[in-house]
């Protein structure tokens, strides 16, 4: 098959991807002049175009961090002392765990799922919605895997019954606030299920929730207070944070085998020390952006409750929310209407989502108001039609 022909059959059956150049100013976005309220990023609580926050960060950075380039990987050169100040740091919220930050969340669970995966005698159970670098993680380790419909904790029980006395590990993977679906993972019920078993591991992404949930920002697990279950712990920087890069919290001696074994971490130039910097300077105060984590549950449950009263069902149950439309075309014609009416929140397609399961998922924010979401509700009954 010719490259062409696989782009013309994603063009006919309306899943062609393009890049649509855009220009963010707060909380809009720009094409070609036309402005738009942003509900595709992930910025929850509006950080990344702070313009005090930036000036305060750029006044104070040390020269030490002021470098553009790290050069070279973290096992050789690119150490800079900042990686292990935020480290360090991170690790101190937790007990028992030690931080290692990656380039990125795709970088992270491709390496150390990949890494985990060649521990002999494993089998990995994966809730059915894991985000694709978990799964490429799973698909690049060669490792032995189940998958679980989502958050179906009795086809979970079974398969733990099923295997646990087959294998010396078993490592559960799941998301703590799902990126497309926008629902909680069962936390308590996964860690009840794990408390039956000695070789039972939990892996949990919390991609959407770390910065934007929980008193202290620090992410739903240890909001609950159950943290010091959890094997492994990855928070993202690219969203709630406004920066880039993760990390996983985990005992000392997986830290030892990722540093060893993460081929993401071995064979990857370091993100700039500036960057580091950055995530260290805007977690330093994740603590004082409680106002905005209020604010961002009153407006996501303003959304959800427009949407009941107007008898739309959507899915989620916190800051992101999905309308399912159940085809491609007329997910891309519905996003259309809402581009038009100023508002921007693009198709998520297959392979994203199911098929089947096409759909406009908005991302909401911290800094939205009240009269924002009505207007957005005004133009999603328009662009239903
Ligand atoms: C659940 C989840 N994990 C990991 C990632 C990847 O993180 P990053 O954007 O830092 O590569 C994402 C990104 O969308 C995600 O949603």
């Amino acid at each position: 098959m010719q490259i062409s022909d696989i782009l013309e059959k994603l063009q006919s059956n309306h899943n062609l991807r393009t890049l649509t150049s855009l220009r963010r100013e707060g909380l809009y976005v720009f094409h070609e002049n036309h402005k738009m309220l942003n509900f595709a990023g992930n910025d929850y609580l509006n950080l990344a175009d702070d313009t005090n926050l930036k000036q305060e960060f750029l006044s104070h950075i040390h020269s030490h961090n002021f470098f553009f380039s790290s050069s070279s990987s973290r096992s050789l050169s690119g150490n800079f002392e900042i990686y292990n100040m935020l480290e360090s740091f991170l690790a101190n919220f937790f007990t028992n765990k030690e931080c290692l930050l990656f380039n990125s969340g795709y970088h992270l669970n491709v390496s150390c799922i990949s890494a985990l995966s060649n521990l002999p005698n494993t089998l990995f159970l994966a809730d059915k919605l894991i985000h694709a670098s978990m799964i490429d993680g799973l698909l690049c380790g060669n490792a032995r895997f189940k998958r679980f419909a989502h958050n179906d904790m009795e086809e979970l029980e079974n398969l733990l019954e099923s295997y646990a006395n087959d294998y010396e590990r078993i490592i559960i993977l799941t998301e703590a606030l799902f990126s497309m679906d926008g629902d909680f993972a069962h936390i308590k019920q996964i860690v009840k299920l794990k408390q039956s078993y000695q070789n039972v591991f939990l892996y949990v992404d919390e991609a959407h929730s770390v910065g934007a949930i929980g008193v202290d920002g620090l992410g739903l697990l240890k909001d609950m207070g159950i943290d010091y279950e959890i094997d492994f712990i990855i928070f993202t920087f690219g969203k709630a944070i406004a920066s880039v890069g993760a990390c996983v919290l985990c005992a000392n001696e997986y830290k030892d085998f990722f540093i060893n074994k993460a081929r993401g971490l071995i064979y990857s130039t370091a993100l700039p020390p500036i960057n580091i910097a950055f995530s260290a300077f805007i977690l330093s105060k994740i603590l004082s952006f409680q106002k905005k984590r209020e604010n961002l549950k009153k407006i996501s449950h303003l959304f959800k409750s427009c949407l009941l009263s107007r008898g739309i069902e959507s899915l989620g149950e916190a800051h992101i929310v999905s309308l399912i439309i159940g085809d491609n075309e007329k997910a891309i014609q519905f996003a259309k209407g809402l581009m038009e009416r100023g508002f921007y929140a693009p198709a998520i397609r297959e392979p994203s989502v199911p098929k089947g399961k096409e759909r406009i998922r908005f991302s909401l924010n911290s800094d939205l108001k009240k009269e924002q979401i009505l207007d957005l509700q005004k133009a999603i009954l328009e662009s239903i039609k």
